[in-house]
């Protein structure tokens, strides 16, 4: 039986929820999946770190309280973040790295995954900014090294859209996709449709924990641009930079605006969009649209996400989900690890 030693890199909800599964479900993954993982390091910014070769008690982790330092309180814990160390140092196969996202030059992120690749270490992330800005690199130090770097999460958290298109979806032709990528703003429309000003709705989406910390990246597109900069390169096999993504936001729809598409059976979403031409470029952009209300992406409401293909077989393919929140991104951490497993799987 395989038992895959993993060591979380940031220890905010999301490589929480990933301890919660392995503390509820590794018995079960043994039968399911073929497979265990034991937590043999974690560390965060705030929380500092441990080093465990037998093994983390998960429960007691996910049970650890919010406090600057708390790893102290470990045997064999520090109140220091020693990243380098927990990444190349504590005999991970593989890390779960889900730090915030630093969209402006990915760090330290894209640090903590070279460290891991380079040192013949499986990366699974959630964190769009080192795929989003240095996704090319780090595939590449992948392949050199002979270990896997994935990153389902990124993008739809556990709703699958890379995988879906890299599995299911060869040969299908896909041209171009249009997504709603950010639930934050789809909540926002949804809520101003019910009649809510545009600060009441991101305040409730800042309380139902959709919103960023600060919303200007969710309403103004930047979250998405990283995301449709992700599935571009994914699936158009583009090499687009965030700076290639043309890039508005929602900020400046009125109620009036919303209520003038509802009467004319429209709906105001923010789309994230690329598509080939036929000059072979990609052109990709996020911005405000008025789509039918027959429109397969108009009727997707509240924080849900979704993602429809333009292909050539089968014309439009739509998946729609979950495109946040902390058990959700969670999964898309196992779904990783559970490919990583069939293409890499100790025997
Ligand atoms: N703030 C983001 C959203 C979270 O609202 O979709 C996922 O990137």
């Amino acid at each position: 039986m395989t038992e895959y030693k993993i060591a979380l890199v940031g220890f905010g909800g999301v490589n929480r929820g990933l301890a919660q599964l392995i503390a509820e479900r590794n018995a079960e993954w043994k039968a399911s999946l073929g497979f265990s993982i034991k937590i043999v390091g974690v560390t965060d910014l705030f929380l500092g770190s441990i080093v465990a070769k037998d093994g983390l008690d998960a429960k007691q982790l996910v049970a650890m309280p919010v406090e600057k330092g708390v790893f102290a309180q470990l045997p064999g814990g520090t109140a220091e973040a020693f990243n380098e160390t927990v990444i190349r140092h504590s005999g991970a196969d593989m890390i779960a790295e889900a730090t915030f996202t630093n969209p402006v030059d990915g760090e330290p992120a894209t640090t903590f995954c070279r460290w891991a690749l380079e040192s013949g270490i499986h990366v699974v992330t959630t964190n769009k900014g080192p795929v989003a800005l240095h996704g090319a690199e780090l595939k590449d130090l992948a392949r050199r090294h002979g270990v896997a770097f994935e990153y389902e999460g990124s993008v739809m958290s556990g709703t699958p859209v890379i995988r879906l298109a890299r599995q299911a979806l060869p040969g299908v032709g896909i041209q171009g996709f249009e997504g709603i990528l950010n639930g934050t703003s789809n909540y926002v429309l949804t809520r101003m449709k019910d009649g809510l000003s545009f600060n009441d709705a991101v305040a409730q989406a800042q309380q139902l924990g959709y919103a960023e910390a600060d919303p200007t990246a969710d309403v103004e597109g930047f979250d998405v641009r990283l995301k449709v900069v992700i599935l571009a390169n994914e699936l158009l096999n583009a090499r687009l930079n965030v700076s290639d993504v043309a890039c508005s936001g929602i900020s400046s729809i009125s109620p009036e605006d919303i209520a003038q598409a509802s009467a004319n059976d429209a709906s105001w979403k923010l789309i994230g969009s690329a598509s080939r031409e036929v000059d072979g470029s990609v052109r990709a952009s996020v911005e405000a649209r008025l789509l039918p209300n027959s429109h397969p992406l108009a009727g997707i409401s509240g924080a849900t996400n979704a993602v429809s293909f333009n292909t050539a077989l089968l014309g439009n393919v739509t998946v729609s989900g979950p495109g946040a929140g902390r058990i959700e991104t969670a999964f898309a951490l196992l779904s990783d690890i559970i490919a990583i497993h069939t293409t890499h799987g100790k025997q």
